[in-house]
């Protein structure tokens, strides 16, 4: 059985960006989901000189090792100021520092949400753009605006956005 993981880029307890791509992985079928949350891979801030004086924490090693022995990656960014979060950058940054193909070519499914109407767009086209660098093989991007309206119960209540997420989310099964 194909084995991928799914994590959102954000530390909130309450992530709505982690209620997505849990949702967006129940969707998949005879695929082992193992579910990763960021607060569980706690770094400290990356710094050059920290680099120096410390080396690479474990935890980075042991996320990029999640990664590599996935067959693919399902990702929501929870977008901040127009970007990435500061615990997905500062991650990021530090699985960079041990090889810069942080994503080993593997399948990914790039999400975002927020509660306003761009649905984190912004972080996405950043992500989009600068992902394929780290050997990401993005399938499709997904953006939920307005979170609160569209999603309840666990899951999208919007019917067009349902169904472009479902064939988004065959569409990585398929490059598994
Ligand atoms: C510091 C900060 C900056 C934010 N900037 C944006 C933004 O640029 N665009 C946006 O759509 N939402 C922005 N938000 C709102 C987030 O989208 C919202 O907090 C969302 O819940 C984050 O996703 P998460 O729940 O998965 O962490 C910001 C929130 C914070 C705390």
């Amino acid at each position: 059985m194909k084995k991928i993981i799914a994590f959102a880029g954000s530390n909130s307890k309450a992530s709505i960006n982690k209620q997505l791509v849990v949702y967006a992985s129940s969707l998949l079928e005879n695929v082992d989901v193992n579910i990763l949350d960021l607060n569980d891979f706690e770094l400290p801030l990356f710094g050059v000189d920290l680099e120096k004086e410390q080396g690479i924490p474990q935890k980075a090693h042991d996320f990029l090792e999640l990664i590599k022995n996935a067959d693919g990656i399902m990702l929501s960014l929870a977008e901040h100021n127009g970007a990435y979060s500061t615990v997905f950058k500062n991650l990021f940054d530090w699985m960079s520092r041990i090889q810069s193909k942080t994503f080993f070519g593997k399948p990914m499914l790039l999400m975002a949400t927020s509660p306003g109407g761009r649905g984190g767009k912004s972080v996405l086209e950043i992500a989009e753009n600068r992902f394929p660098f780290h050997e990401a093989k993005i399938t499709d991007v997904f953006s939920l605006p307005f979170f609160s309206k569209n999603f309840s119960d666990e899951k999208i209540s919007d019917n067009t956005l349902n169904d472009e997420l479902v064939k988004k989310v065959t569409n990585f099964q398929e490059a598994l």
